[in-house]
């Protein structure tokens, strides 16, 4: 089972904008692409109500979102009608090997429930990703639990014993919605990636600074999310 039910919330989660905390995880990704990435082709995974797949079209990618939550891609397509995004079982894409220069998946794989799982879906996602395509990958640092943040709180008393593959909650403060992710761990990714023939060439996590005009809490002193860049 995912961790969270979208059918009732995914209007909710569409209002939600890059705030905060939410800012600061995306504020890289263009710089990233541009560094790691030949190529206009990109993937989406778990595009959800689209936020993130309208941020790789703006930076000029033709961009398909994929998602396994009907709701979620209503919400897309309200936001971008004349978008490509498509309905998926969970690791499972209706695309030929190779179709894609790099998949993007944020914020979606802390809500698979099993390594087992994300490896195959990780695997699923190298298959249309063609040799030497870039999957960047946005999660939750092991640090995202420990602290306040801008616009998520994590103070519950489950997520100060949390361990490998246990249920971790997050309450996002901009839009008032809680989520119940699994936590998995910086070595949980990394055996994920090995598994599916995806090599790590960059671990990447963010920090807050001035320039961003953003009174950050912690995220100037600890990073809150990883992002991996990993290639086939
Ligand atoms: C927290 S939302 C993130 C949406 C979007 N990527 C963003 O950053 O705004 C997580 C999304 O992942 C989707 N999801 C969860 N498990 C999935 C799976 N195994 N395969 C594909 N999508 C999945 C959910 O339906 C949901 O839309």
């Amino acid at each position: 089972m995912p961790a969270n039910d979208y059918s009732e919330t995914a209007g909710q989660y569409g209002s939600a904008e890059f705030v905060g905390v939410i800012y600061l995880a995306f504020r890289d990704v263009p710089a990233l692409i541009a560094e790691h990435v030949d190529g206009v082709r990109a993937l989406d995974y778990g595009c959800g109500a689209g936020r993130s797949t309208r941020l790789l079209k703006r930076q000029g990618l033709e961009a398909t979102g994929v998602d396994i939550s009907g709701s979620m891609l209503a919400e897309a397509r309200r936001h971008d009608p004349s978008g490509d995004y498509r309905q998926i079982d969970s690791g499972r894409l209706p695309f030929d090997d190779g179709s894609f220069d790099l998949a993007f998946s944020s914020f979606v794989f802390f809500e698979i429930p099993s390594l087992d799982e994300m490896a195959r879906v990780a695997a699923e996602i190298r298959r249309v990703l063609r040799p030497g395509g870039v999957l960047i990958l946005l999660i939750g640092a092991d640090e995202l639990y420990d602290h306040e943040w801008t616009t998520v709180k994590v103070d519950f008393p489950e997520n100060r014993t949390r361990r490998s593959g246990d249920a971790v909650r997050v309450y996002l403060t901009d839009i008032g919605l809680e989520l119940v992710d699994y936590y998995w761990t910086d070595a949980d990714y990394r055996q994920m990636f090995a598994r599916a023939g995806l090599t790590v060439e960059r671990l990447h996590q963010p920090l807050g600074t001035p320039a961003d005009g953003i009174d950050w809490i912690t995220e100037d002193k600890v990073p809150p999310f990883s992002l991996y860049v990993a290639r086939k």
